[in-house]
């Protein structure tokens, strides 16, 4: 006698369950205590944000941030730049084929403190991300809360932008912005500034999964 056809029949979700939702795979960039990097691990810990880190990789391997990710359970890994000396390439072929060996999507620089040449930001073109403390245009570069501070700036904040060759240049995909008061030091303009980063990191990062997983 012909059996009948076995159908595997897919149980419908309770009604309540949480949407498994694709997320997109990231590698974050770190050089240091890896404050956003920790904002970011917090968010990609929720079941509904769409972004799951595969790797976090430093330049330096005292970087207090490895510590962070690891206790997180994240895969870490250490490629230092001191050994290719200035052939600055090199250093970014390393580290790009371990970006292309963990499946990230996205890369995101989160204190990462080298200047990366044309070559990797043009193999990661529109896909890598960067966070910067200022209120991009204004202050590029290095110590931007003096520098808010001197030019006698009344707003200062943090933008998160796309990596370009031109040093935070590429285009603004996201800003916070805090009041500077009369009574601020560089350091405590730095820490409102960072409270903001933590917050405004997540929020764009979101909207650009959202963007990539359509
Ligand atoms: C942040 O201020 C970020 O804007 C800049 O480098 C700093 C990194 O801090 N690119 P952390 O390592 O995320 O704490």
């Amino acid at each position: 006698m012909k059996k009948p056809p076995v159908r595997n029949r897919a149980k419908a979700p309770p009604k309540n369950a949480p949407k498994k939702i694709q997320k997109v795979p990231i590698a974050i960039l770190i050089s240091g205590r890896g404050s956003n990097m920790r904002a970011l691990i917090e968010a990609c810990a929720r079941p509904d944000y769409p972004a799951e880190i595969v790797l976090v990789l430093s330049n330096r391997p005292d970087a207090p941030g490895l510590e962070v990710a690891e206790e997180a359970g994240l895969k870490t890994l250490v490629i230092e730049h001191k050994p290719f000396g200035t052939d600055r390439e090199a250093h970014e072929r390393e580290i790009d084929a371990a970006l292309q060996a963990s499946g990230a999507m996205l890369v995101v620089l989160a204190g990462y403190m080298r200047v990366l040449t044309p070559w990797l930001v043009n193999a990661w073109e529109d896909r890598m991300l960067n966070i910067h403390p200022s209120l991009l245009p204004a202050f590029p570069g290095l110590h931007t809360h003096e520098a808010a501070l001197k030019a006698g700036a009344k707003e200062h904040g943090c933008t998160v932008h796309l990596v370009t060759s031109g040093v935070d240049e590429g285009p603004i995909l996201g800003q916070a912005s805090v009041p500077v008061l009369d009574t601020d030091t560089p350091e405590t303009l730095a820490a409102r500034v960072l409270e903001q980063e933590h917050l405004l990191y997540p929020d764009v990062l979101e909207m650009i999964c959202d963007v990539f997983a359509k």
